[in-house]
Parts: structure tokens; sequence; C-alpha cells
């Protein structure tokens, strides 16, 4: 019989505690200590056998079988997996409640579901409940077998049963173990059910999908450590109350991270968006002031946004600051380079700035245009021209440098911009056809610009 004993471990990371206290000593989060009731089984006898083979060789000698990926069908999918699901691999899938988790693995594994069987496990919804989305999705899901189960024992037994070469457990927080007395969606359970889904793809050469819940911090919910365990982690972004929605690897063991895939929520599910500097800027009026086309980089891919800015007189001592979709701390140093080296002067305005259409620009390269909408707004002067523009913004006013220019430079090209503002050591030494390139060295010559434009 094994030994067991009560251990406290903590719901943010994940660490254990022989004693209660009132704050982790790991990662410093208040209330998070939980009881639980430890195992004795050791954690080598729980991941004995992850790989079938445990010899020693040399990596010449590995035998490098092309790895098979199966498409999605989905250009945009396959492009954040990295050309498509690898067999044996595990991919989270995290996103906020509603955003269309369950419609994206339903509709693309129904999918793939034409060439390689797809088992489809919920235990958050019942088949009827799936079956009334499927419906809404087309006549390719009605194939899709689907299973409402939250206990893994069962998920396992199906899959060995059913062979899927891709199975999806939607989600793993409701799913649980009878080996373990702690509630679902606690720590121990996630990590041990993650665990043993984990082995179970290894060992079966089976894709196991898991979708996961995401805390009100936005990251996902249970320990860091299921990040660790699998070979991709997928976010789904966007504003649940618009159609764009983005899919951002943050890890990829099989492709490159930070690759988006964009999608439209549509009446009959997602649809790819292969085009989509196209839709975000569809909209952008040149008539009004405070608005700027951001050429910002997503992946592989540039991409043009719209940010715009209010800048407004504060009727409060202490004005606000507010960012949607940029970084907050950002938007703080720009307002005091504005202020030290442009000579405008903020700090009696309420200033904010958003990027359009739910995006997240998180790179640098977003500073100058966040400059431009800004100055726009304050002086009320409209960025006439068909204008994109990016470039970082250093803390003695000068403009930077940013990585892929010349791609930025034809996105705006492609799209029919005139002109592109850059940093000077961004401009490509073979001139480019059918764009005006407007070279910037320092925010003053930024200013100079937008006085003269
Ligand atoms: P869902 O996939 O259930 O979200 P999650 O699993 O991430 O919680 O998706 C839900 C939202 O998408 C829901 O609000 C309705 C909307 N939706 C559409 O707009 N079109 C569709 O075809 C489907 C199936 C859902
Ligand atoms: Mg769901």
């Amino acid at each position: 019989m094994a030994k067991t004993k009560t251990i406290y471990s903590c719901t943010n990371c994940g660490s254990g505690f022989p004693k209660w206290a009132g704050q982790c000593g790991e990662c410093g989060e208040w209330n998070t200590l939980v009881e639980q009731v430890k195992q004795g089984t050791s954690v080598a006898a729980r991941h004995a056998g992850l790989t079938p083979d445990s010899s020693v060789t040399v990596l010449k000698d590995v035998d490098l079988q092309q790895v098979q990926r199966i498409s999605t069908h989905s250009p945009e999918l396959d492009r954040v997996l990295g050309g498509g699901v690898v067999p044996g691999s595990v991919t989270l899938l995290g996103g906020d409640p509603g955003i269309g988790k369950s419609t994206l693995l339903t509709q693309y594994m129904a999918k793939i579901n034409a060439s390689h069987s797809v088992l489809y496990t919920s235990g958050e919804e019942s088949a009827q409940q799936i079956a009334i989305r499927a419906k809404r999705l087309g006549e390719e899901t009605q194939s899709l077998k689907v299973m409402a189960e939250n206990r893994l024992e069962p998920i396992l037994q199906a899959a060995q049963r059913e062979r899927p070469k891709v199975l999806v457990v939607d989600s793993i927080q409701t799913v649980y173990t009878d080996a373990i007395e702690s509630a679902p969606g606690n720590v121990t359970q996630v990590r041990e059910c993650a665990a043993r889904l984990v082995r179970y793809a290894k060992q079966n050469e089976c894709a196991v999908m898991l979708v996961g819940h995401v805390t009100k911090e936005g990251s996902l919910a249970g320990p860091r450590i299921l990040e660790h365990m699998v070979d991709a982690v997928l976010y789904f972004e966007g504003d649940t109350s618009s159609t764009f929605r983005l899919i951002r690897a943050i890890k990829n063991r099989f492709g490159a991270v930070n690759e988006v895939g964009v999608f439209a929520m549509m009446e009959t599910g997602l649809m790819d968006v292969s085009n989509p500097s196209a839709m975000f800027v569809s909209r952008f009026s040149t008539e009004s002031a405070g608005s700027v086309v951001l050429a910002t980089q997503e992946g592989s891919r540039p991409l043009l946004v719209e940010v715009q800015a209010l800048v407004d007189q504060s009727a409060h001592g202490n004005p606000r600051r507010l960012c949607v979709g940029l970084e907050q701390n950002r938007l703080a140093m720009l307002l005091a380079i504005l202020h030290r080296h442009g000579g405008l002067m903020l700090s009696d305005q309420d200033v904010f700035a958003n990027v359009v259409g739910g995006i997240k620009v998180t790179e640098t390269a977003s500073d100058v245009a966040v400059l431009i909408a800004l100055v726009s707004s304050l002086l009320n002067r409209p960025i006439g021209s068909k204008l994109a523009a990016f470039g970082e913004v250093g803390l003695t006013g000068e403009i930077r440098p940013v990585q892929s220019g010349l791609e930025r430079i034809k996105e705006a090209q492609k799209l029919g911009f005139a002109s592109v503002l850059l940093p000077k050591a961004n401009v490509p030494k073979k001139t480019v056809s059918d764009i005006k390139l407007v070279p910037v060295g320092h925010i003053q010559q930024v200013l100079d610009y937008l006085q003269s434009n």
C-alpha cells in the first residue's frame, strides 16, 4: 500500500509545502495554498515509459523519419502549428470563455477526420450541445466521434479502443482521475491528468489537443507546469464582441513561436482571413485626428493595424493614462519623451491609446505610430495622406530601427499606402517603387513632418 501524507500545494505555481501558510513561499501569491493528499508513488514510477527507447545514441545515427504532419486544411491554423498537427504531440489551446475554442476544434478536427480519425471528448458539454454547435458548422462535422466524459480513465480506454490519430480533450480543467482525491481543476488533478495524456500521446503516436481555461489575469489556469509539459501552447486572442480572432503560438517545439493565425467568427463558424491587413484597416478614416496605421510584424507576417489615441483636457488633478492592446509602460515613456525631447506637455491631459480590432501589439516598433496618433489628437490634425508608420523611440528621442523593415514597407505598398514613415536605419538599399519613404532619425523630425503635412 502506497504511503499517503498531506501536503499543501499552491494553486498558482504548483509548489508543495509541508505546512499551510497564507502566502506561497515560491511565487509569493496570497491564499493559494490548498490541502492535498499526496500519493506515495514516486515521480520516476509515474513517468516511466515516456519514451519507448531509453538507449544512448549519437545524433547523426538518429533515424530522421520525415514527420508526417496532418494538415488541418486551414492555412491559418497550419501556420500557427508550424505546418500541421504532429503525430504524438500535445498542444494546449488557451483562451477566454466563449472566444471559440470548442468551435475551432470541432470545425478543424472534423476536416482532419475525413482522412485521419479524431475522437472529441468533452467534459464541459453534453453530446447534444456538441451536436447543436456542429450542425451550425456544416455537414462534414457530422461524422466526428464525440464523447461527453470528464473522467480520465474512460477517456483513455475509449482512445485505446478507437485508436484515433487525434484526441481532443475539452477541457483539461474539467477532467479528473480517481487516483487523486482533489477536485477537478485542482493543480494536482490538472497536472496528473495532463501527465497521463502526454504519456498516452507519446506512446501511441496520437496527437492530443487540450483545451485550457484562462484566469482573470489572462494566463492559463492551473500550474505553469502545464505549459512545460506540452509541446505547443496556443492562445486564442481577440475581443468576443468583435469578429476577429487571433491564434498565437506562445511555445512550439515543432515550429516558430509568435506566429499568428487570423480568423473571423461568422454565423457558420470560423473563417480563415488570408489578407488580415486589408480587414484591419478597411474602415480607416483619414479625416479624423488621432488615428494612424501601424505596420507591425506578427511572427513571420507583417500586419497593418490602426492605432488610435485620444488626448483630452483632464478634469481631475491626476490625469488618466489608459492603453488597450498596447503596453501601458511604453505609453508613459512616450509621454515623457514627447515632453522632454519634443517640447509637448501632456501632464494635464487624459491620454487614451487603443489598437482597433482587439489586437494586442507588444513590439516596440509601435512607438512611432502611437506617438503620431498622440500628437495628431493633441493638435487636432488628421494624418491626411495615406500614411503607415513604424519604429522604436529611444529615451534620448532617437528613432531606432526595428526588424523586418522591408516586409513592413512591402505590406503597406501592397495595400496602396502612399507613404511610410520609418526609422532612418530601416531604409532599404534598393529603392521600393510606388511608395514614398519618410525616414526619420529623431522625434523632432516626426513632429516636423506632422506640422508640414
Ligand atoms: P465556443 O466555441 O463555445 O467557445 P469556448 O469553447 O472558447 O468557450 O464559442 C462560442 C462563441 O462563438 C459563442 O458565443 C457563439 C459564437 N459562435 C458563432 O458566432 N458562430 C458559430 O458558428 C458558432 C458555433 C459559435
Ligand atoms: Mg468550450
